[in-house]
């Protein structure tokens, strides 16, 4: 049995209601953190395999992969770091939880199996594996094991991708090659493609532009998940979402340059079948609204956002 103290305590505050004297104490939710993976049992062979499928992907599904050549050589912990374990990581907190869910992008209702395959044709630009497989099966294990105490139909704090506050001008490339140039590029590169591991099946620092990274239909593509993910998790190692290294104008510029840059189409004509439901900045028309696809791609995104509310 796992037992993770942080998330099944509950710390009450002392909080001042009102113009009452009388304090009231309300529960705060903690924010999640996943299970350590040496904590899965040795015994647990699919979820083992699951947690290695997410954390070194190229090994096994990657251009040069051992089990099938179906992804572009980057892996799932790329973005949901430390196998999905990380507050605002991207992590996988809330997928048991949520799953089999009805998703707009889709206009159905998804499975996990599903899901995971949207990353593998999106994020990894590659194609889907057998939702009956034995790959698939082990991810699923992995993420049962890591979410099946989650409540059904909960989503825990710093689960996925935190938004983060609209800024009140357009996200600005320029301004933002400056914040690539000084903080990611080291690890990067001046291309955008990443290095290579030393055994070059896979990569050290993953790419964030050109014909081996995401494609323009992953979530990413979106500027404030890319935004969001930035800003509480990179530069690498030195950040964390109670340590961020970027003003929130910094990471909505370097996202913009990250997502002004090549990279891998996909066709997309079955994705939102409803088209009032488009995210504010999804960067692809036609719309319900008179905003731009360039509006909708690099912002200001709150003029967006009030017609969208104003239109429900
Ligand atoms: C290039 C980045 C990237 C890579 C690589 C990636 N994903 Fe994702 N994934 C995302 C983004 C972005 C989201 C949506 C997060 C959000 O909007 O909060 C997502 C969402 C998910 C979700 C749904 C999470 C939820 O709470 O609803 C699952 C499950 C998932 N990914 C699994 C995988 C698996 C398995 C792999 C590897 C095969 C993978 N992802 C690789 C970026 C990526
Ligand atoms: C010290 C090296 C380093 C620096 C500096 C760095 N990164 Fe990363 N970055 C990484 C590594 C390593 C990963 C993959 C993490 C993993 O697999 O655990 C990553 C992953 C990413 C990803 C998701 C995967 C992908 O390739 O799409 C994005 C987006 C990203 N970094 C953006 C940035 C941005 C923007 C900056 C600058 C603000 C930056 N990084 C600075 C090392 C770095």
């Amino acid at each position: 049995m796992k037992i993770n103290p942080l998330y099944l305590i509950p710390v009450a505050i002392m909080a001042v209601c009102c113009n009452s004297n009388e304090p009231t104490i309300q529960p705060k939710e903690i924010t999640w953190h996943g299970w350590n993976r040496y904590q899965i049992p040795e015994t647990d062979s699919l979820a083992n395999y699951g947690y290695r499928l997410i954390s070194n992907t190229a090994y096994f599904l990657g251009p040069k992969g051992t089990v099938m050549q179906i992804s572009n050589g980057m892996n799932c912990q790329n973005c949901h770091l430390e196998g999905g374990t990380i507050p605002w990581g991207n992590n996988y907190s809330a997928v048991v939880a949520t799953y089999p869910k009805y998703r707009d992008r889709s206009g159905s209702i998804e499975s996990i199996a599903k899901r995971v395959n949207d990353c593998f044709e999106r994020s990894l630009n590659g194609k889907p594996i057998d939702s009956t497989g034995r790959e698939m099966k082990a991810i699923i294990a992995y993420l049962h094991w890591l979410g099946d105490e989650i409540p059904k139909g909960k989503k825990p704090l710093g689960s996925g991708i935190m938004d983060i506050p609209f800024i009140n001008r357009a996200a600005d490339p320029l301004n933002g090659k400056k914040v690539y140039t000084s903080q990611c590029q080291s690890c990067h590169s001046v291309d955008g493609a990443g290095q290579k591991n030393p055994e070059g099946y896979g990569y050290t620092y993953p790419p964030l532009w050109g014909p081996n990274s995401y494609n323009i239909g992953a979530g990413l593509f979106r500027l404030s998940r890319l935004a969001g993910y930035v800003k509480n998790n990179m530069p690498f190692q030195k950040t964390s979402y109670s340590n961020s290294q970027l003003s929130d104008e910094e990471a909505w510029d370097v996202a913009a340059y990250i997502n002004s840059q090549p990279r891998p189409s996909k066709e997309l004509g079955k994705d939102w079948p409803i088209v009032s439901k488009k995210p504010a900045d999804y960067p692809f028309g036609p719309y319900t609204d008179t905003f731009t696809e360039k509006q909708h791609k690099y912002g200001p995104f709150e003029p967006i956002k009030n017609s969208l509310s104003r239109s429900k």
